[in-house]
């Protein structure tokens, strides 16, 4: 069976078809890098607007690529949350009209979980239990996979995302939009050692914290009064010659990953997983990839990445993941669901909490 999948959930425009649950026979991802680069971040309604523009032309690329017509379509697969609302209202208003005059089933799909999937799909023979880390833009979260489909909550941030620091850090160390892979650049020729910044632990003991959760916002600060210097002791920015941006970048690298790598690694030991799969854009990055290899390898647990043109958004993993539900869960395929915002509404988790509101509230 073939699946189309529709993603919209920030700022890529994708569709793909895949064939069973994981043949990519197209991935076709429109970014809107450049209509929110001079920016510094993604502008919401700019991205539905976009989105608007250019789904239709979107969808029909991913099926000429493929090589077949809308009528050899078996199934959509639709990214229903979480995300920007209105970027997700284009992506699943669109594919609940194309299946409802079409008369092609539809599914909608949780984006967190098809990030999870994302490595499933690029990789055979993953052992379950496992430890599930998705590292984006916008997320920082800690799953038990008692198998896939089957979720625990662990832990997440309760400030930044990972990504969305890196992103940040990049903006301070005067790189452009978007920065994440720019500081990994920059910190390959500088000495992960030279600068110490803060690694937030968060261990157990914190009131109202899982072990398992993460915090960026420490970090971040710490990079700023490193490069602006502290009050009565002002630093000129412009002034950092290349060799110290090039340490601060891959000092703040290790001070971000090391959190992500070892509590995954002891979230394999607590709950005796049989690997963990790590996925979301800031699974890209090579420095993180060779942290989690040489973890994994310590600690006897096998670490899964998708293949990298699926660690950030794309609609092929949404389209995996739908043809995988629609397999399992039938009662799941109907076009009944709406588009949600907020992560709360994962499907099959248990012992979900939000870090972020938890620390609102006090
Ligand atoms: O998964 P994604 O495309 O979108 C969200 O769901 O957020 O992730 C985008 C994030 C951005 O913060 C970007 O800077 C980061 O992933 N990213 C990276 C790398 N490639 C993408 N961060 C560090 N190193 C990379 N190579
Ligand atoms: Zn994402």
């Amino acid at each position: 069976m073939l699946t189309l999948g529709v993603e919209t959930s920030c700022d890529e425009t994708s569709a793909a078809v895949v064939e069973g649950e994981r043949r990519i026979l197209s991935n076709i991802v429109a970014s809107q890098f450049d209509l929110h680069a001079r920016y510094g971040g993604v502008v919401p309604e700019l991205a539905c607007r976009r989105h608007v523009e250019v789904i239709s032309q979107t969808v029909d690329s991913a099926l000429d690529e493929a090589g077949v017509a809308m009528s050899d379509v078996g199934l959509v697969s639709v990214v229903k949350g979480p995300g920007l609302i209105g970027a997700l209202l284009v992506g699943v208003s669109f594919g609940k009209a194309l299946a409802r005059s079409r008369g092609v089933p539809i599914i909608g799909v949780n984006h967190v979980e098809a990030h999870l999937y994302s490595a499933v799909m690029s990789n055979e023979g993953i052992g379950f239990p496992a430890i599930g880390l998705v590292v984006s833009g916008g997320h920082t979260m800690l799953f038990l996979m008692e198998d896939f489909g089957v979720y625990r909550w662990l832990g997440g941030t309760v400030d930044d995302a990972v990504g969305e620091a890196g992103d940040k850090v990049a903006t301070l160390l005067g790189l452009p939009y978007l920065g994440g892979p720019l500081v990994e650049k920059l910190a390959a020729g500088g000495n992960p050692r030279a600068i110490d910044f803060p690694r937030a632990m968060m261990r157990r003991g914190n009131a109202g914290q899982s072990p398992y959760d993460f915090s960026y916002a420490g970090l971040k600060t710490a990079v700023l009064y490193h490069v602006k210097g502290y009050a009565g002791s002002p630093r000129d920015a412009t002034l950092i010659d290349d060799a110290e941006r090039a340490d601060i970048a891959a000092g703040y690298q290790v001070a971000a990953f090391e959190p992500l790598v070892k509590k995954t690694m002891w979230a394999a030991e607590e709950f005796a997983a049989q690997s963990a799969v790590v996925c979301g854009g800031v699974s890209r990055n090579e420095t993180l990839r060779a942290m989690f290899a040489d973890a994994g390898a310590e600690c006897g647990v096998p670490v899964y990445f998708p293949a990298k043109e699926l660690g950030t958004d794309n609609a092929a993993m949404v389209a995996g993941l739908g043809a995988w539900r629609a397999a399992r869960f039938p009662d799941q395929v109907a076009d009944d669901f709406d588009a949600f915002p907020n992560f709360s509404a994962f499907d099959s988790l248990e012992g979900y909490r939000d870090p972020r509101a938890r620390r609102k509230k006090k």
